[in-house]
């Protein structure tokens, strides 16, 4: 099995993620930076993992538009998706299902709450 975990990450936390998850991972896989490789080949991979951190509700804008672009192709695969947020995991269907088409989240095996960081702490309780 080769997984590609495709993430985007704005100060760290997704990228931090990304290597932990891909060290878990059995068989090979790819960590991939959607900002530095905007249309990666996803042809020898069985699985593919996307995960962001959320900015003012939103994942980045690379991963949602990678999703959109690459629907099909990705349901194709085996799929997981993360999110790195600062507000608690009663927020995280929320976000998932306000980022990312029904089809695709529908297909996800796995659906990882990571947290935050501690930006992301002072985040959730500026917003209070
Ligand atoms: C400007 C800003 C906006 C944020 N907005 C949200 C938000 O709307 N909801 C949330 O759960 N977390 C929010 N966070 C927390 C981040 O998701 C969290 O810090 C995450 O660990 C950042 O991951 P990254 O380093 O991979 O970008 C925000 C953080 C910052 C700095």
């Amino acid at each position: 099995m080769k997984t590609a975990v495709i993430y985007a990450t704005r100060s760290g936390t997704a990228e931090k993620c990304s290597e932990k998850l891909s060290e878990m991972l059995a068989g090979e896989s790819a960590i991939i930076n959607i900002k530095k490789v905007s249309s990666p080949d996803l042809s020898g991979y069985d699985a593919v993992i996307v995960g962001s951190s959320i900015r003012i509700g939103k994942v980045q804008k690379e991963i949602s538009e990678f999703v959109q672009k690459n629907l099909e192709t990705l349901k194709e695969k085996r799929l997981g998706v993360f999110l790195c947020m600062g507000a608690g995991e009663e927020n995280f269907s929320e976000y998932l299902s306000r980022n990312f088409p029904k089809e695709f989240l529908d297909k996800c095996k796995a659906k990882g709450f990571f947290g935050g960081d501690s930006i992301s702490r002072d985040w959730d309780s500026f917003q209070r």
